[in-house]
């Protein structure tokens, strides 16, 4: 059943996902030995939704939770970073997904360096969650079509049949579809799951890619997802519909390829850059690809041009990776702008650390 909504005007960008509660160790060590957690956030399109607003852009995010305190939460802190929370589907009969995680840093994979290889443990609690059963009869198009840009990701895909459905109408075409973008983010444990119920697997999130007009995706993902090894070159030859591909490589840089004709008849030659990313000391890795998405749809819908976009992208993720949580304030658009206008020696010996987003530091 289609739910009433408020009226819907216009804004620059819905972001539409699934967010979760989640619980961040108070210690090292094992899940099982962590003896309390402290709340948080997660989601990758409302981390975008956040970093969006936070750079001036008016931004939705549309997605579904439970009618629980988790919902609350999530739906508060979410609209206290601006973010419009109005079209947020409350169920009844369905929970807001939840995650606990340990620190990445398991004592048995230290190497010399005292640094660790080892993952942290994640246990998801989401199967069946409110956002789950997003599909095309819960979720109002005219909801997300308003804007001038839609920002998916292949996370939704996975999540269970309708949402996979709900991204095939997403991504696919339709009259007065807003720019489509498309962040791959593939989750190896959410696509085991589904190979094991012989649902689709990670092969539709190339399917979908094909439907957008930006897609964001990294090297590494790329070969993990899809076996597509050979550098950028080779996944746009394997992925040449979109009018705009980034292919991320990491703390190296991005590549970008834009179709000559941008929105044409995909028959003009590409335009390639490749910006580099900058000397950054790390404090947490997670949310660095919902930064940089973030910064290149930001420049974007500023009509900056191309190198501008990747620097404003490579902006936006030191942004997330040099704070702990995934939820960054991203720099204040003097800042960045100042930073973006560099000449490329300048860029290259940028070196940021924690504080220099929000004027606590300065780069140097
Ligand atoms: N080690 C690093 N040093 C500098 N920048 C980095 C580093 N790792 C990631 N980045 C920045 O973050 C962006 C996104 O990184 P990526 O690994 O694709 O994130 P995710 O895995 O979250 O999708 C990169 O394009 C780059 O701008
Ligand atoms: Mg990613």
């Amino acid at each position: 059943m289609r739910e009433r909504m408020p009226t819907v005007v216009s804004t620059d960008v819905v972001c539409l996902g699934e967010s979760m509660v989640t619980f961040l160790p108070s210690q090292a060590g094992r899940l099982a030995d962590v003896p309390s957690f402290e709340r948080a956030i997660g989601g990758a399109e409302s981390n975008v939704a956040c970093a969006l607003a936070g750079s001036g852009h008016s931004v939705r995010w549309v997605s579904r939770v439970g009618a629980d305190g988790f919902g609350d939460h999530l739906v508060e802190t979410i609209a206290a970073r601006g973010v419009d929370i109005g079209f947020v589907g409350r169920d009844p009969r369905r929970p807001t997904g939840i995650y606990f995680r340990t620190e990445g840093e398991r004592p048995t994979t230290l190497d010399a360096t005292g640094d660790s290889g080892g993952a942290a443990e994640v246990v998801y609690y989401r199967a069946g969650s409110a956002a789950s059963a997003m599909s095309p009869q819960t979720v109002d198009l005219g909801t997300v079509d308003d804007a001038d840009v839609l920002h998916v990701t292949g996370i939704t895909a996975a999540l269970s049949e309708e949402c996979l459905e709900l991204m095939r109408v997403l991504t696919g075409p339709r009259p007065d579809r807003p720019l489509v973008s498309f962040d791959v983010n593939y989750r190896v444990g959410l696509w085991d799951r589904a190979e094991a119920d012989a649902a689709p697997g990670p092969g539709v999130l190339l399917e979908l890619a094909r439907g957008c007009d930006v897609v964001f995706a990294g090297e590494d993902e790329a070969a993990a997802a899809w076996g597509v090894t050979g550098g950028p070159e080779s996944l746009r030859e394997r992925l040449p519909e979109p009018a705009v591909l980034v292919v991320k490589q990491g703390g190296e840089g991005a590549t970008a390829f834009v179709r000559g004709d941008e929105g044409g008849d995909g028959e003009a030659a590409d335009t390639v850059h490749f910006e580099p990313a900058l000397r950054i000391d790390v404090a947490g890795a997670v949310g660095a690809g919902d930064g940089f998405a973030a910064g290149f749809l930001s420049a974007t819908l500023r009509g900056l041009p191309l190198a501008e976009r990747l620097r404003h992208g490579h902006l936006t993720a030191a942004a997330a990776l040099t704070v702990p949580g995934d939820l960054a304030e991203p720099p204040s658009r003097e800042v960045a702008d100042r930073l973006v206008a560099l000449d490329d020696e300048d860029w290259r010996a940028l070196h940021l650390g924690p504080g220099w987003n929000t004027g606590k530091a300065d780069p140097s």
